[in-house]
C-alpha cells in the first residue's frame, strides 16, 4: 500500500481537475463542464505557446485525449532550482529589449474596470496607461515557482491557462518576483506592490537594458494583475465582497 501511495498521488486543484500522478506520467482529469472547457483552453493557450518560440523549450510534451491530458512527471521540489529559474528569467527578459514598445492601454483589456470603478477613476487609468510604453510580447499570465518544474535538466513552465498573445513578458517577470516576496513576507500582492524596498531590487543590469521605469511597470502590472484575478472569477458580480474591498483599495492606492 506504502508504494502504491508513493507512485500514484491525486491532487484536487482549485480549478475542479484530478491531477493523478503516476511514476512517470501525469494526468489532469476534469470532473465538471467548466472544468473540461478549462483543460481544453489550457491545451489550446499551450499549443499557442509553444508555436510562439519565444518561451525556449520550456514545454513538456503534453498529449490530450479527449478530455483527458497527459504529460511527463516533472520534479516540482523547486527551491534547489532557483538560479535556474532566475537565469531563464533573465534570459527572456533579454529578448525584451528588441520587441516593439506599445502603450500599456493597448496590452491590457481594461474592459471589467468600470464594473468596479466610476467612469472618472476609469479615464485617469485609461490616461496613465496610454502614457506607458512596454515592450510587446507573449506572457504566461501566471508564472510563479508553483507552475514550474524540473524536467530533462531544465525548467518546465506548466499551467498555460492564461496564456496572452498581446501582453508583455515583463509583467511575468514582475508577477515572479512579487509572488516570491508574497511568500517570504506572507501578505497580499497588492501590500507587496507598494514596498519601495522590494520596487527598487527589481532593478538589476538588464532591467536597466530595457529601460524601462519600474514604478510605471508595477503600476501596469498591477491593474493586469487585478484584471486576469477577476477574469479567473468570471466577472465583478461574482467577486466575494472580501476581494472587491481588496481592489478597491488597490485602486485607491494607485491613484495617489
Ligand atoms: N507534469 C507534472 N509533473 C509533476 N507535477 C505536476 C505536473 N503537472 C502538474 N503537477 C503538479 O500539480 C500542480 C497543479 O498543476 P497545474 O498548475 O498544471 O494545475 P492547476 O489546475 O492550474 O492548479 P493550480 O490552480 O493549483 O495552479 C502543480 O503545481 C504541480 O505540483
Ligand atoms: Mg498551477
Amino acid at each position: 500500500m506504502k508504494k502504491i501511495y508513493k507512485y500514484l498521488k491525486i491532487k484536487l486543484t482549485k480549478k475542479k481537475y484530478f491531477i493523478i500522478l503516476t511514476k512517470n506520467f501525469v494526468y489532469k482529469v476534469p470532473f465538471t463542464f467548466s472544468s473540461y472547457l478549462s483543460l481544453c483552453n489550457e491545451i489550446d493557450s499551450y499549443r499557442l505557446a509553444k508555436k510562439s518560440n519565444f518561451w525556449e523549450n520550456s514545454f513538456l510534451n503534453t498529449s490530450f485525449y479527449g478530455f483527458i491530458s497527459c504529460s511527463p512527471r516533472g520534479d516540482d521540489k523547486m527551491d534547489r532550482h532557483k538560479l535556474d529559474v532566475v537565469e531563464l528569467l533573465d534570459n527572456l527578459l533579454l529578448k525584451m529589449k528588441s520587441k516593439p514598445r506599445r502603450s500599456a492601454l493597448e496590452l491590457i483589456d481594461i474592459g471589467l474596470l468600470s464594473d468596479l470603478v466610476d467612469v472618472s477613476k476609469v479615464k485617469y487609468f485609461k490616461n496613465s496607461l496610454s502614457k506607458i510604453f512596454l515592450p510587446k510580447s507573449v506572457a504566461h499570465g501566471d508564472l510563479h515557482i508553483g507552475n514550474m518544474l524540473y524536467f530533462d535538466k531544465k525548467i518546465i513552465i506548466i499551467d498555460w491557462e492564461t496564456y496572452r498573445e498581446n501582453s508583455s513578458f515583463l509583467f511575468d517577470y514582475v508577477h515572479y518576483y512579487v509572488r516570491e516576496e508574497c511568500l517570504v513576507k506572507n501578505e497580499s500582492w497588492t501590500n507587496i506592490v507598494f514596498d519601495h524596498t522590494f520596487i527598487n531590487s527589481l532593478t538589476n543590469d538588464i532591467v536597466n537594458k530595457i529601460n524601462i521605469s519600474i514604478p510605471n511597470l508595477i503600476f501596469a502590472y498591477s491593474i493586469n494583475r487585478m484584471i486576469l484575478e477577476i477574469n479567473q472569477f468570471g466577472n465583478v458580480g461574482k467577486l466575494k465582497p472580501k476581494k472587491v474591498k481588496k481592489y478597491l483599495n488597490l485602486i485607491d492606492n494607485l491613484l495617489i
